[in-house]
């Protein structure tokens, strides 16, 4: 791989401004999805399936339990306890809300969503779902509470889907061992790509991710793919299906939409946007932004990461500039609030950004171009999960100065928080073994320790 490199960067000197294009390229095969039937019920009478967390407040003591049943709506609790209270003597029981839905002629199995509070912080509890013989049971643990130097580690996969590859993405993931949230970046199931949006491939999906959902937090963000949009079918409420599956405590954040919160976890503030509702000025989206960004305190969540599903810096031809005017309206606030990081997916490659920003731009001067800029995020595109529509293998030729790696290959990232000052980040291809990775580089705090980085995919 050095080798490589280092070829690549003689015969590329001076024509590349210090971006890196891997030579390792993905082999284009098709990406077939895995069939329903390997997606199998759990055993039991109507056991409940399908089950996912997420963080269920502001700050990381509550959790959000959804589950499926099949066949009633019944049993509609939640039984918890904690793990060092091995035979659950203090066991706690908390109701779900239960919804269905249709989509064109399908109709969803019950499915239940219970928020679990005033939970303790960094604390491991079992849970249970279900009763006779479909009985399961599953464990989580919560976060430390907030504060600047607390360890902690994320995993980021986007643009997931059913496949094989994105089996290989989630089962890499778990390996690692090392993830305690997944960070997902949107684009979920795919149902939509298959006739009348088959709802069902929303199931499979669900029993898919359990081996990891059920047991710790995704922090979901919506991708194209939510929108499920089809009137030709009838269906023109967008996000149906995602909105009744994946619940997220927005209003703990004042949010008035599921579709964009935030969440402070550990020692960072996760904000979620949506690519694919309204963000000019006067939105919803842009209205509760503007708020939410100076209520960042960078003492208690020194990592500020911003999620979304489309790229605001892509230099793949698959989707280029489809970021582009979220970016002109968010960025300058990016860049004002020094925010660390920026994940999306969307383009289904990998991509890592300089700190760039593109803020001087108005039309009266026509000054716009990326700038180097200290104050501005890295832009990580992790589109990577490796789902039906295959990979994104070309890349706009010569390389633009913004973007500082990118590799056509299916991965997911892990964010290692150590302190308030430094972040180790990897990126991993399903290709190598998990202790390898593609990508890697210490990320500085923009608040604490605004230094310049250098990766290991830096060859100036
Ligand atoms: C599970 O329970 C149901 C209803 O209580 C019963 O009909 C079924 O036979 C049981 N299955 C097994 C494998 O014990
Ligand atoms: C829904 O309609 C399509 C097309 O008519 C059909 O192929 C499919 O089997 C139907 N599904 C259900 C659940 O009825
Ligand atoms: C996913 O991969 C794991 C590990 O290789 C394997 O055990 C499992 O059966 C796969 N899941 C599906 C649905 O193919
Ligand atoms: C920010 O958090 C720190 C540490 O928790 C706290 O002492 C401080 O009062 C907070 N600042 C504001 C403005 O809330
Ligand atoms: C437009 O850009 C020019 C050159 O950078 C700057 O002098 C001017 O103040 C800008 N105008 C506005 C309205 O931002
Ligand atoms: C923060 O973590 C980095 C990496 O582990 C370490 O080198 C540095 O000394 C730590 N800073 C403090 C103040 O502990
Ligand atoms: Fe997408």
């Amino acid at each position: 791989m050095w080798f490589l490199l280092t070829i690549l960067l003689l015969l590329s000197n001076g024509l590349t401004e210090g971006g890196v294009t891997s030579t390792y390229v993905r082999k284009a095969a098709p990406s077939v999805e895995i069939p329903k039937e390997c997606f199998p019920r759990p055993p039991g009478y109507n056991a409940p399936e399908q089950v996912h967390i997420t963080q269920g407040d502001y700050t990381g003591t509550s959790i959000i339990v959804s589950w499926v049943t099949p066949l009633k709506e019944q049993p509609k609790l939640v039984t918890y306890w904690e793990a060092d209270d091995k035979k659950g003597i203090t066991r706690v029981r908390a109701r779900s809300r239960t919804t269905t839905y249709r989509y064109y002629n399908y109709s969803s199995e019950y499915i239940h969503h219970a928020t679990i509070r005033r939970l303790k912080y960094n604390t491991k509890y079992m849970y249970e779902l279900g009763k006779g013989n479909g009985t399961r049971q599953f464990w989580f643990t919560t976060p430390p509470e907030s504060g600047p130097d607390v360890p902690y580690t994320f995993g980021i996969i986007g643009d997931l889907g059913q496949t094989q590859a994105s089996n290989q993405t989630l089962e890499h993931y778990l390996a690692s061992g090392k993830g305690q949230t997944v960070l997902f970046v949107g684009d979920f199931s795919y149902a939509d790509v298959h006739p009348f949006h088959d709802n069902e491939k929303w199931d499979t999906f669900g029993r898919f991710i359990e081996k990891s959902s059920a047991y710790e937090p995704w922090i979901y963000c919506a991708g194209n793919h939510e929108l499920d949009l089809a009137p030709e079918i009838g269906e023109q409420v967008l996000f149906k299906p995602y909105k009744h599956r994946y619940h997220v405590p927005f209003r703990a954040s004042q949010s008035t939409s599921p579709l964009w919160y935030s969440i402070k976890r550990a020692s960072a503030h996760i904000i979620v946007l949506s690519s694919y509702s309204a963000y000019a000025i006067y939105t919803p989206q842009y209205r509760w932004l503007k708020q939410e960004l100076p209520k960042v305190n960078r003492s208690e969540t020194p990592w500020l990461i911003v999620l979304m599903h489309s790229p605001m810096y892509n230099s793949n031809n698959y989707h280029y500039m489809e970021g582009e005017t979220m970016r002109v309206v968010f960025e300058p606030w990016f860049v004002k609030y020094k925010v660390d990081l920026v994940f999306a997916g969307h383009v289904h490659s990998y991509e890592r950004s300089e700190r760039v920003s593109n803020i001087q731009y108005n039309i009266t001067e026509g000054v716009s171009c990326p700038v180097k800029d200290p104050s501005a995020p890295v832009y990580l595109t992790v589109g990577d999960g490796g789902n039906i529509e295959g990979i994104a293998d070309s890349f706009i030729e010569h390389q633009p100065s913004y973007s500082a790696f990118r590799e056509a290959s299916f991965g997911h990232a892990l964010l290692e928080i150590k302190n308030r000052t430094h972040a180790f980040y990897t990126w991993h291809r399903n290709q190598d073994s998990m202790a390898v990775s593609g990508d890697s580089i210490w990320f500085y705090n923009r608040y604490w320790f605004p230094k310049e980085e250098t990766s290991s995919n830096t060859l100036t």
